[in-house]
């Protein structure tokens, strides 16, 4: 079977995730859309002049909605990040909620009926419009959420410790946003529980959160934007749909309980969100699990 997939915005985040899709071997064909024709057009044709040197063809397709109907899974980086808005999410939440109606609309028209991925942001508060613009199933419709800021906090954890980030477990829950929170009951560093390390008490992982919470505002700060981090967690996700790992994962999935989209771990696969998860927080944690719910339906209305 081949693999198709959409991705929606050609900014930095969507040729980021463009070019890693291709030289991952991870897609067959590719519909890149983006309103500035002019500027997809040249990424396309940067990309196939790419083709002759690496080992996968990929045939691309530019601005072709009709396109995505037999697509796996459509993602959507649609975005206005700007020096301007200092990196706060939910500046963009105006100007992408505009552009939500004409693209479900398209879509929809498209017949599509695979995965949606959704990076643009604020990710929680888009997430929910485009489940319910476009109608599908709340398990086809996921958010990267805090893939990215759990991939964070397993670095900050890890350059502590010295050792690998894949040597740190642990999810980082709720919004991907000033509401977020490492679930320091879940860390673990080489398998031990993080609280096994701070019984000196000459410090506390606490001291850490800060780090992991601005760590997306000191690059936005370097350069303008991020997206190699956000693209990886991207990544991410859709390896685990195509081959249907069924892999937990921290990313935004509907919240019957909170009834808004957020983070919190949910297993993964080839038909998006397959099985739900429960984690034994403790009663703080889950007190800023409801606070991270409320942010992010309070400002998803402002
Ligand atoms: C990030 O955290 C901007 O949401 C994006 O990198």
């Amino acid at each position: 079977m081949t693999t198709k997939i959409g991705i929606i915005g050609d900014g930095h985040v969507g040729c980021t995730v463009a070019h890693q899709l291709i030289i991952s071997e991870l897609v067959d064909d590719l519909v890149m859309i983006d309103v500035n024709e002019k500027k997809v057009k040249a990424d396309a044709v940067d990309f196939e002049d790419a083709m002759a040197n690496l080992p996968n063809h990929v045939n691309i397709k530019v601005n072709d909605y009709s396109a995505l109907k037999d697509a796996q899974i459509v993602i959507s980086t649609l975005g206005r990040i700007s020096l301007e808005t200092k990196g706060d999410r939910f500046e963009e939440l105006e100007f992408n909620k505009k552009q939500l109606k004409p693209i479900t609309d398209t879509i929809k028209k498209s017949g599509f009926n695979g995965i949606l991925l959704v990076i643009s942001n604020p990710v929680d508060a888009i997430t929910n419009l485009y489940q319910q613009l476009t109608g599908l199933p709340k398990e086809h419709v996921i958010g990267t959420g805090t893939l990215l800021d759990t991939a964070r906090m397993k670095k900050v954890v890890a350059q502590k410790f010295d050792v690998d980030p894949r040597s740190v477990s642990g999810f980082v829950l709720g919004e991907h946003g000033d509401s977020q929170f490492t679930a320091w009951s879940t860390v673990k560093v080489l398998q031990q529980p993080i609280s096994e390390f701070t019984q000196d008490k000459s410090w506390r992982v606490e001291d850490l959160d800060n780090e992991i919470k601005e760590g997306g505002f000191t690059v936005f700060n370097g350069k303008g934007y991020t997206n190699y981090g956000v693209s990886a967690a991207a990544v991410r996700i859709i390896r685990t749909i195509l081959t249907d790992a069924r892999t937990e994962l921290p990313v935004s999935s509907f919240q019957e309980k909170y009834g808004t989209y957020m983070s919190y771990p949910a297993v993964v696969g080839r038909e998006g969100i397959v099985a739900k998860i429960n984690l034994k927080l403790t009663a703080t944690e889950e007190e800023l699990l409801q606070k991270s719910a409320e942010t992010i339906k309070e400002k998803s209305q402002a």
